[in-house]
């Protein structure tokens, strides 16, 4: 691991230490006009909408405030957290962090090359390791807001590191995602969100 890497983990780590605090019972009736979209549990049906269960509550209540601010623009969501206080979102955030991922599955063809870029990155490019900040298992790092990628629909992993190799989402602090997206092809973008997809915890 090269020393940017590291100091970016350690600053990463530090500022997001503070615990966002929600309540999810307050926050489960706030979430009826998120459902349509990201399930009542979270658990999007359709492949392009994230899943949001299981997903850490400090990075959900930090997309919930990028989105609000338009920082981070999701056209689909205009208006929707405008009556929302932080305390409101902190709690929606807690509600669906605590539910379960649904399990999805990889590509048998695409498998070697999707685990090879996850595990190890691409030396040659200057790609780093997916799981040095995401962890192995895709469990991410609650603390530090690195996200769980483990279960996401690859359809909405593929569009997400696009956006952010086109410069299309840019709240990834200290463009963290933008630098490694920007290094990776279409078919290694492919092949590594079939990889998450099937991602889970060993049993
Ligand atoms: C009409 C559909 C729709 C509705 C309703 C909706 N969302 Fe979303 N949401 C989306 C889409 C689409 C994205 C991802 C957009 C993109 O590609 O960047 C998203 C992204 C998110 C993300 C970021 C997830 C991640 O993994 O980064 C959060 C958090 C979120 N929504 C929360 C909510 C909450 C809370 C509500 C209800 C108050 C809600 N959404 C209602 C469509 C919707
Ligand atoms: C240096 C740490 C780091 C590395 C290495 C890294 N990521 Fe990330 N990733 C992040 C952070 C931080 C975010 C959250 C950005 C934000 O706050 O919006 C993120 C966000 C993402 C997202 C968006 C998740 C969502 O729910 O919208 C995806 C997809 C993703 N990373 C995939 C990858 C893949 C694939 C690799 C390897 C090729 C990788 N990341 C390597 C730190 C990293």
């Amino acid at each position: 691991m090269n020393k940017l890497l590291i100091s970016l983990l350690v600053s990463a780590g530090f500022a997001g230490f503070a615990h966002a605090g929600g309540d999810a019972a307050a926050g489960e009736p706030l979430t009826a006009v998120c459902a349509a979209c990201h399930g009542a549990d979270g658990n999007a049906m359709a492949p392009n909408f994230p899943k949001l269960a299981g997903q850490g509550e400090a990075y959900l209540l930090k997309q919930m405030k990028d989105i609000k601010s338009g920082e981070r623009k999701v056209v689909e969501m205009t208006g929707l957290l405008d009556n929302l206080s932080d305390q409101d979102m902190a709690n929606i955030a807690a509600f669906f962090a605590s539910k379960s991922t649904s399990l999805g599955a990889a590509k048998p063809e695409l498998a070697e090359l999707g685990e090879s870029i996850y595990v190890g990155g691409i030396a040659e490019k200057g790609v780093a390791a997916c799981a040095a900040c995401h962890s192995p298992t895709g469990e991410g790092n609650s603390l530090a807001k690195f996200p769980k990628l483990a279960g996401q629909h690859a359809a909405y992993t593929e569009a997400q590191l696009k956006a952010f190799r086109n410069e299309l989402r840019v709240n990834d602090p200290q463009r963290m995602m933008r630098d490694t997206a920007s290094r990776l092809s279409d078919k290694e973008i492919e092949a590594v969100s079939s990889y998450i997809q099937g991602l889970r915890h060993a049993e």
